[in-house]
């Protein structure tokens, strides 16, 4: 056991719960017949006063069994070494004890101490412990204190392997979640009262609305009663363990500078009978509780006192109804360590004696809890996450609001929030119109907002991208409106003479194409990174492929006509709908394999200019862009060129003319885009890359259809099988004229042609 002399008879009162609970969990482990049979365990209690030389000695006694011997009223073998010890409460002296004793193979375990250092298990071979370690609270706090949106913060800690250790992990974690420390105070029990005064000058001066603090309540309690001299109140604390839980600190005089005060603390059990064991403890049985009675009861055994009119302590006052804090049973935290630690000895010692090495019921079951040791000798972490709230009786009490267990992974923090969330940044991000600028000398969480310089930005929503996006959304408009005039028309020669088919395919397709850029505008997100060139590769294809069916199509009538040949029963209407299918689905493959293997996705990009950040889509893999970019090319070069050589052949209304412009523009607008797009950064490359997508779009579009709706819409009269037979007809004569081998046509071949229109270019009929 360890009491703190604050000042005479100001006891520690916790560490006499400690060995009371010490006390009745080994009764119970001797009562219990199946636990341990035939054999007692008895204990030794000795005082660290948290002091290194005193718990160095105690420590050498429980080793060494040179000093007499307390015994249950029980008879047990006498042993000169101690089997295991259990302790101390903090983790400086904890470190010191279990270093040394770490060659004597006896096991050392602690109810409280919680320095993360105490886990390397060179140093500590025979430690272990029944709370968590540091590592993971400090590693939390620091995301807890990320998720409130606080960037400015104090940071106090008591000097001391607990606070210095927490606090060290704390600040690494934090700076990693880009949060800034405007001040980091140690404070110390022993200190002298100059010291924390100048913490709280630092408290009082500093900006940060929002204290972290991983100290003992020990020392905190001394910097709180400072500041509540000096009224400092209104930040919020975050806080460790050791003083969150803290009874002695959550009172409500400390509310007001400690008011809403959240941290970790772990969970609470239920001991049955342990309550019954407390009252019936009594100095008459042994005189090792006098200094407590007198503290409880405000009395006196020593006889010197009594003459000094201090009420003499009977021995038979009761402990029954009394408002003490050795009576505050009711949250069991580290009461339940110590009752896992002194159980966790038991079942080892059971273990060894049956003869079970490590195979006995492990891990343990304690109180309905799995008790096991990791490798380093940690137990799993589990916190509550709470809030200090101050109840209408008066009293504060810890409203739960969150959980955390490493075992299982979760954190499963609810955030309700019974406090009004400060603000606690150092500077207020910078408005539209206005950039950082850092401030020297200072973190990088503060700094000054200046104006951009002209032609920066504007704080304005830019207004290039509205423009493309009103292009594109006129784009994909024009485009649904040829197709209702299609299908209203979809009976009249000049449609169906043009495989109506693949027009409406093509009509969707390129509606797709305008649409797609619209994912080009706007800030980027995952998934307008995903979708931005996949869906423009995709829907480009399709387009394309549609082209180069229609463009196959008259090829291939014209192939036709040539006597005893049979072409177009290889390419009709199902083989122009595998076509473009099969087109199309290399296309998906690549971005298939590009979406699952480096998928592209937002950044922001500070390296092309030292003030602005732009922010844009990492292609992931530059090669699988250039292949969806190559695709389309390769298809639009073998459409252009078939186009090309188709152009001259008669037909009823030659298409292949037109897809011979229209590929002409598109392959222009593409390769100049290439240059452009690795020249220019920034937004003009997405700008680049809208530009050349609308203008290609455009160029199919009107290429392509606006003749037919000029016909269509316009020439009604042109819009007769007899005039298109006669178009036709003139074409036929101007293309043998004009055909370079001279070669003649057959009177064959006009009768072929009609063949071929009917066969191919009306599919509806079939
Ligand atoms: C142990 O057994 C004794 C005798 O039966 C009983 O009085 C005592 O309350 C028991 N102690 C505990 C902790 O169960
Ligand atoms: C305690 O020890 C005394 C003396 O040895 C004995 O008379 C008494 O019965 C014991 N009490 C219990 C509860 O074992
Ligand atoms: C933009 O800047 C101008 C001039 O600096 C200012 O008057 C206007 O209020 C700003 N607009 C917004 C939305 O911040």
């Amino acid at each position: 056991k360890s009491y703190i002399y604050l000042h005479k008879k100001l006891l520690n009162v916790y560490e006499f719960q400690t060995v009371a609970a010490i006390m009745f969990c080994l009764e119970q482990i001797n009562n219990n017949t199946d636990l341990l049979p035939g054999v007692s365990l008895g204990y030794k209690i000795y005082d660290s006063c948290s002091s290194m030389p005193m718990a160095m000695s105690a420590a050498m006694a429980l080793v060494n069994g040179n000093e007499e011997t307390v015994y249950l009223n029980r008879t047990c073998s006498k042993t000169s070494t101690a089997e295991a010890i259990i302790g101390l409460s903090d983790s400086s002296t904890t470190r010191g004890v279990a270093a040394t004793i770490g060659s004597f193979q006896i096991p050392l375990i602690s109810h409280t101490a919680t320095c993360a250092c105490l886990s390397n298990r060179k140093e500590y071979p025979s430690f272990f412990r029944t709370i968590p370690s540091d590592f993971f609270q400090s590693r939390t706090l620091a995301k807890l204190v990320k998720h409130f949106g606080w960037k400015w913060i104090g940071a106090i800690r008591s000097d001391n392997d607990y606070g210095n250790g927490g606090m060290a992990t704390f600040l690494q974690e934090a700076q990693n979640e880009g949060i800034c420390v405007e001040f980091s105070e140690s404070i110390y029990r022993t200190y002298p009262r100059e010291k924390f005064l100048k913490t709280v000058d630092v408290i009082k001066k500093s900006s940060a609305k929002v204290i972290v603090a991983f100290s003992s309540s020990a020392d905190l309690a001394i910097l709180v009663k400072e500041l509540l001299i000096q009224n400092v109140t209104g930040l919020q604390w975050i806080g460790s363990e050791s003083w969150v839980s803290s009874v002695n600190l959550a009172k409500p005089v400390n509310y007001r500078v400690l008011g809403g005060a959240i941290g970790f603390i772990i969970s609470s059990a239920v001991i049955p009978g342990l309550k019954e064991f407390f009252l019936n403890i009594n100095p008459s049985k042994s005189p090792g509780w006098n200094e407590l009675w007198e503290n409880i009861f405000n009395c006196t055994f020593a006889t010197q006192d009594k003459a000094a009119n201090i009420n003499p302590c009977t021995g038979s006052e009761s402990l029954q109804g009394i408002n003490h804090v050795f009576m505050y049973l009711s949250e069991l935290r580290i009461i339940n360590n110590v009752y896992k630690a002194v159980y966790s000895i038991a079942y080892a010692l059971h273990d060894l004696l049956m003869c079970r090495d490590g195979q006995g019921p492990f891990p343990w079951q304690v109180n309905g809890e799995n008790v096991y040791f990791d490798e380093n000798g940690d137990s799993v972490a589990r916190y509550e996450l709470v809030n200090w709230q101050l109840t209408e009786d008066g009293t504060v009490k810890y409203i739960t609001v969150g959980l955390y267990d490493a075992s299982l992974n979760v954190t499963e923090i609810a955030y309700l929030v019974f406090f009004k969330i400060p603000v606690s940044v150092c500077s207020e991000s910078c408005h539209p119109g206005t950039r950082k600028a850092a401030q020297k000398g200072r973190p990088n969480c503060c700094f000054d907002c200046i104006p951009c310089a002209d032609g920066e930005i504007s704080n304005t929503t830019e207004i290039m991208g509205e423009i493309l996006a009103l292009f594109s959304l006129f784009g994909a408009c024009v485009t649904l409106g040829i197709a209702a005039v299609f299908f209203i028309h979809k009976d009249t020669p000049i449609v169906r003479a043009n495989n109506s088919e693949l027009s409406f395919l093509l009509l969707f397709s390129l509606t797709l194409c305008f649409l797609c850029s619209l994912t080009f505008i706007g800030r980027p997100t995952d998934w307008s990174c995903l979708l931005r060139h996949t869906a423009f590769g995709i829907t480009f294809v399709l387009c394309i492929s549609c082209v180069l069916g229609k463009t196959i199509v008259v090829l291939m009538a014209f192939r036709a006509t040539l006597p005893g040949s049979n072409v177009m029963k290889w390419f009709g209407p199902v083989q122009q709908r595998l076509s473009v299918f099969a087109f199309t689905s290399v296309q998906i493959l690549i971005c298939t394999l590009w979406l699952t293997i480096v998928p592209p996705f937002p950044y922001k990009n500070l390296k092309s200019s030292t003030e602005k950040i732009i922010l844009e889509c990492d292609l992931g893999s530059v090669v699988a862009f250039y292949a969806v970019l190559g695709y389309i090319g390769f298809l639009s070069i073998i459409c252009f060129v078939l186009a090309f050589f188709a152009r001259k052949l008669p037909d009823n209304f030659n298409e292949a003319k037109f897809i011979t412009f229209s590929m002409l523009i598109f392959c222009a607008v593409w390769i100049t885009f290439i240059p452009v797009y690795v020249s220019s950064p920034g937004k003009y490359t997405v700008a680049v890359e809208i530009f050349a997508i609308l203008a290609s779009s455009f160029a199919l579009l009107f290429c392509i259809f606006i003749p037919k709706c000029y016909i269509i819409l316009l020439k009604p009269e042109n819009n007769t099988k007899k005039h298109l037979m006669g178009s036709r007809g003139s074409a036929r004569a101007n293309s043998s004229q004009h055909r370079p081998q001279g070669r003649k046509q057959t009177p064959d071949r006009a009768s072929a042609h009609r063949r071929a229109h009917t066969h191919t270019h009306i599919p509806s009929t079939h």
